[in-house]
């Protein structure tokens, strides 16, 4: 149901459901495996990456549907602030995982 309600309707609703599906699913299921593989150098920076990957993807991802679909048929300013900053929060999760791994770091038994 939820799927044919993303895909129904046109494309606005395209680049939500391909960030839902490859970033909020896929990211950051690959960065689950991640911690459960490896133990992180650094304990806040690893805190750091996973609030800022979930503020980002349900950030980035409504930041999509309020530019894209505008569903309380608000444009401008107000959708395009929220894209950009859930957007750069996603961003900032992105770098925080770079690093980590660049880190020396310790495999988990
Ligand atoms: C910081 C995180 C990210 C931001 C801010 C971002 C932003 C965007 C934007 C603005 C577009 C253009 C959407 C459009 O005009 O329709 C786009 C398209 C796309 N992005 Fe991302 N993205 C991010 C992460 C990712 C990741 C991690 C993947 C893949 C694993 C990905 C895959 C795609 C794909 C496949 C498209 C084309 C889909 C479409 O037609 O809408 N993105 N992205
Ligand atoms: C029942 C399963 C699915 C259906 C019916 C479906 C349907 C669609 C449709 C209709 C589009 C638009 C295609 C177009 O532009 O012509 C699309 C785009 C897309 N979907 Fe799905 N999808 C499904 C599952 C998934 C999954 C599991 C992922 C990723 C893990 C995914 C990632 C994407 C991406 C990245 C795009 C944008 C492609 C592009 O920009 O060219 N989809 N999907």
């Amino acid at each position: 149901m939820v799927h044919i309600w993303l895909v129904q309707g046109g494309y606005q609703f395209r680049s939500v459901h391909a960030h839902i599906l490859v970033v909020g699913w896929l990211t950051l299921f690959a960065w689950s495996v991640y911690y459960k593989l490896y133990k992180p150098a650094y304990h806040w920076l690893a805190g750091l990456h996973v609030w800022t990957a979930i503020i980002g993807a349900v950030g980035l991802t409504a930041g999509m549907y309020f530019y894209y679909v505008k569903p309380f048929g608000v444009s401008g300013t107000f959708p395009t602030v929220f894209f950009i900053v859930g957007g750069t929060i996603m961003l900032i999760s992105f770098v925080c995982f770079a690093l980590i791994t660049f880190l020396k770091q310790e495999a988990n038994d």
